[in-house]
């Protein structure tokens, strides 16, 4: 198969789908490689690393028209609309559901979108979306360490167990997850307190062999996190929230609670979700106040580690791709029922549900297209 791996250009992306690596494993199986010029450089890697690895470095234009698969990190943006063409497979974080025109493009061009966060594994998980989740905890809490400082804008305290001085609290809602578990690794290794809230016991029971004695486990409710609030010094969320839910866990009004000099930073990130104060920024303005509290935000930690996220990244996704590629896309799909979950649009079909649900689109279920291969 033909395979374009295309320079990101959304701001503040600095991934690339395919490290010289996983490139290196698609050209071995035959299949020839475009990278664009450029792509790697954000994630330190050259056109000559690419071109060791067996890739042919040509410009965007070429690669959109000549590729079968399109490999990438990122939606389609509005300046690659005019690449989109019927039977185009291309595999990338989609997030239909969060961006209407995209997905309409897709669908009028007849594409076949293929989307990383929606592909599971056979416990139901996302192992697509989980490792760049860790990479987002470790990175949020490490924006603690830096937006603390008294130099960026903070309040000066440094989180690390120093003597004669309190230790720090870290506060992790959802701590047992993927992007919590990340977060809670840095901060106690540093000799912080933390404590972690969740609702699953069982994980709770699992988590605690693999982390330090400073790290405390409470049952998520009211009452436990209201406690936190008192005493943290940085509140981190890290929920798996469910979009249609109303409610909050930390109302705007409980923020008072907190101390003048602490901090909250939400790596789920969802406008209105489970900390009422918090809405998504960016790495160009990553922090706002509220009530007196720093808020960070951003929903893309993991682009600040370009280089780690892109390797991370580009090995979880390489053997979907390979799949896709040797076997060809429809029996890929087919054979593949994990995969097929990924599926978003299917030439002009839109066949991801929760997209369909929320904008009152017509579903043609995955299971109905697979039929027709
Ligand atoms: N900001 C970023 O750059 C970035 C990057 C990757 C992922 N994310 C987001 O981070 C969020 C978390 O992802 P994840 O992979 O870590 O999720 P996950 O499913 O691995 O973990 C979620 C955890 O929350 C717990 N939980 C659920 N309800 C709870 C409640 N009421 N109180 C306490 N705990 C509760 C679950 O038991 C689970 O342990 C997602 O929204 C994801 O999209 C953000």
């Amino acid at each position: 198969m033909i395979i374009g791996v295309v320079k990101e250009i959304k701001n503040n992306e600095y991934r690339v789908a395919a490290v010289p690596s996983a490139v290196r494993e698609m050209v071995n199986r035959g299949h020839k490689i475009f990278v664009e010029k450029n792509a790697g450089i954000g994630s330190s890697y050259t056109d000559e690393d690419y071109e060791e690895a067996g890739a042919v470095i040509a410009d965007c234009e070429t690669i959109w028209k000549e590729s079968e698969m399109i490999y990438k990190v990122k939606e389609i943006l509005p300046q690659e609309y005019k690449y989109l063409r019927e039977g185009l497979i291309i595999l990338t974080y989609i997030h239909s559901n969060a961006h209407l025109e995209m997905t309409q493009k897709l669908l009028k061009s007849k594409v076949i979108g293929i989307a990383y966060e929606d592909v599971t594994d056979k416990d139901g998980k996302f192992p697509l979306l989980s490792p760049m989740s860790e990479l987002a905890g470790k990175g949020g809490f490490l924006a603690a360490l830096h937006y603390g400082q008294s130099v960026n804008g903070g309040r000066g305290i440094l989180l690390n167990r120093v003597s004669g001085v309190d230790t720090p609290v870290i506060t992790i809602i959802g701590g047992c997850g993927h992007s919590g578990m990340g977060a809670a690794e840095i901060a106690a290794s540093l000799g912080n307190k933390v404590i972690i809230l969740d609702v699953d016991k069982e994980i709770m029971d699992e988590v605690k062999l693999k982390l330090p004695s400073n790290v405390e486990f409470l049952y998520s409710n009211r009452l436990n996190l209201l406690r936190c609030l008192k005493e943290t010094d940085v509140l981190m969320n890290c929920i798996l929230w469910n979009k249609t839910r109303k409610d909050h866990l930390v109302y705007r009004d409980d923020l008072k609670l907190m101390k003048k000099c602490s901090m909250i930073v939400d790596i789920a990130c969802d406008d209105n979700g489970a900390i009422e104060s918090c809405h998504s920024t960016t790495h160009d303005e990553p922090i706002y106040f509220e009530e007196g509290i720093m808020h960070y935000c951003v929903d893309n930690v993991p682009s600040a580690f370009a280089r780690t996220a892109s390797v991370v990244l580009a090995h979880a996704t390489l053997p979907y791709a390979l799949e896709i590629a040797n076997k060809g896309c429809e029996r890929a799909l087919k054979e593949n029922k994990y995969l097929l979950k990924g599926l978003t649009c299917y030439k002009g079909k839109l066949t991801l549900e929760e997209t369909a649900v929320k904008h009152k689109l017509t579903l043609t279920p995955q299971e109905k297209i697979v039929e027709q291969f």
